[in-house]
């Protein structure tokens, strides 16, 4: 493959470009986040901060990593799911850059780029994937030439819960590493700490979960007199519990033995630490890449770019419209 293709995210609250070069490596992403200091995000003001930090911010990669745009070899950018007006800013910058510099367009599946990045940085084969972000959670595997969605939230997804929780109590977004703090801060002032009193509603249906009934009745309990640190735990240790059992399931019933971790949820290092027991306990192994590549990140876009024009798939601009429900099994996997 000739020259090293530009990654381009902006599905939601966060803009970021990656790069990976022609051999295949993958060099950290600039990027600039959203972050409204009160309410949650809406979707045209992310959109117009997109636009006011496009430039910039592409001119830090390039100086980042002495990357020259005159040997660019691919510009591939996230075609969705996501919300419109943030998807059609990235695709619409992704267009102007593939015809100035005339080199081919990749349209790619968020979702997917944030399987394959974990694949390749954690060198896994076949994983069940624990897709944990703001807006989506699932559990995903390979089936049949796609990657299929075996159990997802019903209702938000498990990162909006956190976000939305601990915005009720003063704390913007993102919420989930500040909910971390104070359950960690819980454990440390209390090593035996107990459920009892901080039960919180079983979030499984089936394969399938559901956060916001857990959430509301997490703020009644701090709302009762609950100390904030200890429902912080609570709700850490009932929503994960619900992704790790349906994660497990999926193994059981698909037969891997490797876990993925995936999202800017896959941060948490409790998550982290139940995945890794769990797999334990079935003679597996679970596996979560390093951070700034869980969140968001254009990186991982680039890179499934890279994996998706070795296989010699393009996007043509009439069929580079983004798709803000677009589904991880829309995606064939031809790589
Ligand atoms: P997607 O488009 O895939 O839904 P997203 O837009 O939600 O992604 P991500 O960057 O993947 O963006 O994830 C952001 C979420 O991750 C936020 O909800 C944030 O609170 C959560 N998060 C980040 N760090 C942690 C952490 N340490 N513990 C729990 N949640 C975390
Ligand atoms: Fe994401």
């Amino acid at each position: 493959m000739d020259g090293w293709i530009l990654g381009l995210e902006s599905t939601a609250h966060t803009l970021s470009y990656g790069a990976v070069l022609s051999n295949g490596q993958a060099l950290p992403a600039a990027t600039d986040t959203i972050r409204p200091t009160v309410g949650g995000i809406h979707p045209r003001e992310a959109a117009d901060h997109h636009r006011d930090v496009a430039d910039n911010l592409l001119t830090k990669l390039l100086e980042q990593h002495e990357l020259s745009l005159s040997n660019l070899g691919g510009v591939a950018f996230s075609q969705g799911p996501g919300m419109g007006p943030c998807l059609q800013v990235g695709a619409g910058i992704a267009r102007a850059l593939a015809a100035a510099h005339e080199v081919p367009l990749i349209g790619v599946n968020h979702c997917v780029a944030h399987i394959e990045i974990g694949r390749s940085e954690c060198d896994c084969d076949d994983p069940v994937l624990l897709y944990v972000s703001g807006g989506n959670t699932q559990v995903i595997t390979r089936l049949d030439g796609r990657y299929r969605v075996l159990g997802e939230t019903l209702d938000i997804g498990i990162g909006n819960m956190l976000d939305k929780f601990a915005r009720k109590f003063g704390h913007p977004f993102p919420g989930g590493p500040v909910i971390e703090q104070h359950a960690r801060a819980h454990l440390d002032a209390h090593p035996n700490a107990t459920l009892d009193g901080l039960e919180l509603p079983y979030a499984v249906r089936g394969m399938d979960m559901a956060f916001s009934g857990l959430m509301t009745a997490a703020v009644a309990l701090v709302q009762k007199g609950a100390p904030f640190d200890a429902v912080c735990w609570s709700l850490q240790e009932h929503a994960f519990a619900a992704c790790v059992e349906v994660a497990e399931r999926a193994m059981a019933h698909s037969g891997k033995h490797e876990l993925l971790l995936g999202g800017g949820v896959a941060c948490n290092q409790r998550l982290r630490d139940m995945c890794t027991i769990m797999a334990k306990e079935r003679e597996g192994s679970s596996h979560a890449p390093p951070r700034i590549y869980c969140i968001d990140n254009g990186t991982m876009i680039a890179q499934l770019g890279w994996l998706e024009l070795g296989a010699g798939r393009t996007t043509s601009l009439n069929e580079s419209a983004v798709d803000p429900g677009l589904r991880t099994d829309a995606t064939p996997i031809a790589w």
